[in-house]
């Protein structure tokens, strides 16, 4: 096993649990552009990454690096803004620590948004999404090593990591409120150059509906801690080739996702309530 890494979690956990007065009953991770999306509620802690021992703080615009732990929904929620990525350069590891955290805390659920490329023809940007199922593009897995046996099993069962009951909760939720989602397979390609349309048409035959740039590696590692899996994400845009005359930006992209987000915050809020 990776002592260092195995050693810097626990550490961490034991910086994070002195601080809550009991454990969150679900821990959401909010993608680019969704950070605020539930602004800053009035109860509740603020623990910046910054002084969590060990922990790896985010790289990019756009992302503040913080957790916000407290009441929402009538549920105790960790809320993770911003998150870090394969292609900041930093280890798998670091990528998936603060899930591992999570998982560590003994919190049972885990959220994550993200912001994506829509290549299914039958999607529009803006459109929201649910995630089925992931096609890891990323060249590496965070379980890749020797397995911390404290936290799962060396070869855990990816079958269903997106857990069909938080799915069809969503969508119940969504009918409900008249939000619009959709269903969808997310490819994680490494980033941070976006995908080439040949690229595309390759993710497209090989079974993807949206490509971005994050979230399999915390999916897997929670799958390996068994914890249950919803995924949610914002296509803010056609994925390259997908609009022949189209470009992509950044800036497009936390835009597309400031204008949904109101309704991810909707579909969320929704779903922590039926959980
Ligand atoms: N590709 C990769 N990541 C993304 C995209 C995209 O088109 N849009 C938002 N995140």
């Amino acid at each position: 096993m990776n002592e260092g890494h195995w050693m810097k979690l626990k550490k961490a956990v034991k910086a994070v649990r002195a601080r809550l007065d009991k454990t969150p009953d679900v821990a959401m991770t909010l993608g680019s552009g969704l950070s605020n999306a539930f602004g800053v509620p009035e109860d509740g802690i603020t623990i910046p990454c910054s002084e969590i021992p060990g922990f790896p703080v985010p790289t990019i615009a756009g992302h503040s690096g913080e957790f916000w732990i407290g009441p929402l929904c009538g549920k105790t929620v960790l809320i993770q803004r911003g998150r870090s990525h394969y292609y900041e350069g930093i280890s798998i590891e670091d990528v998936s620590f603060a899930t591992r955290m999570f998982a560590l805390l003994e919190i049972p659920t885990l959220i994550v948004t993200n912001a994506s490329g829509a290549i299914n023809p039958d999607f529009r940007a803006g459109d929201l999404v649910l995630l089925t199922d992931h096609i890891n593009m990323l060249g590496v897995n965070p379980l890749r090593g020797a397995n911390i046996d404290e936290m799962g099993p060396r070869f855990p069962d990816m079958s269903a990591a997106y857990t069909p009951e938080l799915r069809a909760i969503a969508k119940g939720v969504a009918t409900a409120e008249g939000i619009e989602v959709k269903e969808g397979v997310y490819v994680a390609a490494l980033g941070p150059s976006y995908e080439t349309p040949a690229e595309i048409r390759a993710f497209h035959a090989m079974g993807a509906d949206l490509v971005g740039m994050s979230t399999v590696p915390e999916v897997i590692v929670a799958a390996h801690a068994g914890m249950k899996v919803l995924g949610l994400s914002i296509a803010t845009n056609l994925a390259a080739g997908v609009d022949p005359n189209a470009t992509l930006t950044h800036d497009e992209v936390i835009e597309a996702t400031r204008l949904k987000g109101e309704q991810m915050r909707r579909l969320l809020m929704g779903v922590l309530k039926k959980l």
